[in-house]
């Protein structure tokens, strides 16, 4: 008998995903994004995003089993991320996939949307060894993690950021910068035509007494937005490009060190970088380059993996579902601000609130 066919369902922001992954496999997985729904607003508007999932999450579903070459009753399992997230398109996601694990008779497995980031990257590097440092870095999230037995052990944090993201400072500062949104990506492009050392922007909590493995991008957020006001009141233009280079080599910079120091400090050989801003070229290319000198084996996902998709829950609920996880309960609920504990992630359904 083969492992059981996982589908997982990925709906905590602006993309819906499906993904079908059996014995540690993608077999298929798609994608529906609402982000260009969201565009003319600067930022994902939550009511957008949860009606587009209400309409995507089924054709999702549909799509990610033709290109598996599945069908319906093939799946053993579904997991879906219960949080963390924008609480209206975790509902979507979730009531979508009870409906399909209670129609079809398998177990439903809540999971942890960070999770499934550090997990996808088992579909394309196969099996992570124990330990691993992890360097979580999304729109919302930014942590440096050591992992041990992902579908087993609680994560233990080394270090968060202690405000901004890095993805949050990349979309913000692409906003002052008149570049369109989502701005990851829009930075990075941009970067390509520039001179990083054009421009100086801080290196936060770098410093020799400052903690090794927290994080902080609010301060380099306004200094880019500072530096491009100057412009403006100068009525200068501004050098876009050179601003882009300048800020994507400042958070490529203090991640990695930090990453690579945290690999060194605690012995640990093989460093993991995951999320969307693990899509940024010099995120990569600078991991590249540090982990080489150290000596660390460096892991990251395909750039199409990084960003959210339905594979990367499915592949953190083919981890559950061979570690023998327990289903989630009816009742199982979401939790849109849950903290990276566990890879499972089973809130309980919280009792009304009652009056005062
Ligand atoms: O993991 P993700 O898709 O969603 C969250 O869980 O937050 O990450 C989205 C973040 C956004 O801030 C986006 O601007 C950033 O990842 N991002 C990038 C790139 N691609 C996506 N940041 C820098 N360079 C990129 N190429
Ligand atoms: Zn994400």
């Amino acid at each position: 008998m083969g492992f059981p066919v996982v589908l997982g369902i990925e709906s905590s922001c602006d993309e819906t995903g499906a993904g079908l992954v059996s014995g540690g496999r993608l077999l298929g997985h798609a994608l529906a994004s609402s982000m260009d729904e969201h565009a003319r607003f600067g930022g994902v508007v939550p009511e957008i995003a949860a009606r587009a999932h209400v309409h995507a999450l089924i054709p999702v579903v549909d799509s990610a089993l033709e290109r598996a070459g599945l069908r319906m009753p093939d799946i053993d399992a579904v997991a879906v991320t219960t949080g963390p997230g924008l609480s209206g398109a975790l509902q979507v996601g979730l009531a979508g996939a009870k409906a399909l694990a209670y129609a079809l008779g398998v177990p439903l497995h809540g999971v942890h949307h960070l999770a499934g980031h550090v997990a996808v990257d088992t579909l394309e590097h196969g099996p992570l060894p124990v330990p691993c440092v992890v360097l979580i870095v999304s729109g919302g999230h930014t942590s440096l993690l050591l992992v041990r037995d992902l579908a087993r052990d609680p994560i233990v944090h080394l270090g968060d950021t202690l405000d901004d993201a890095a993805g949050e400072c990349f979309d913000k500062v692409a906003r002052v910068f008149g570049l369109p949104y989502p701005g990851g990506p829009a930075i990075d492009r941009a970067a390509r035509a520039g001179e990083p050392g054009a421009v100086t922007l801080p290196r936060p909590l770098s410093g020799p007494r400052d903690a090794p493995y927290a994080f902080s991008f609010s301060g380099l957020k306004t200094a880019a937005a500072r530096w491009a006001e100057q412009h403006r009141v100068q009525g200068t233009p501004l050098p876009v490009a050179d601003g882009a280079a300048a800020l994507q080599e400042a958070v490529a910079d203090v991640l990695t060190r930090k990453a690579v120091a945290a690999c060194s400090a605690y012995g640990v050989g093989t460093l993991v970088v995951v999320g969307g801003v693990a899509a940024n070229s010099r995120v990569r290319s600078l991991a590249e380059e540090r982990c080489a000198a150290a000596g660390i084996t460096l892991r990251v996902p395909p750039p199409a993996l990084c960003t959210d998709n339905g594979a990367m829950i499915a592949a953190v609920g083919d981890l559950l579902v061979r570690a023998g996880a327990e289903a989630a309960p009816p009742d199982v609920s979401t939790d849109p601000s849950a903290p990276l504990r566990y890879a499972l992630l089973h809130p309980a359904h919280s009792a009304p609130a009652r009056a005062a």
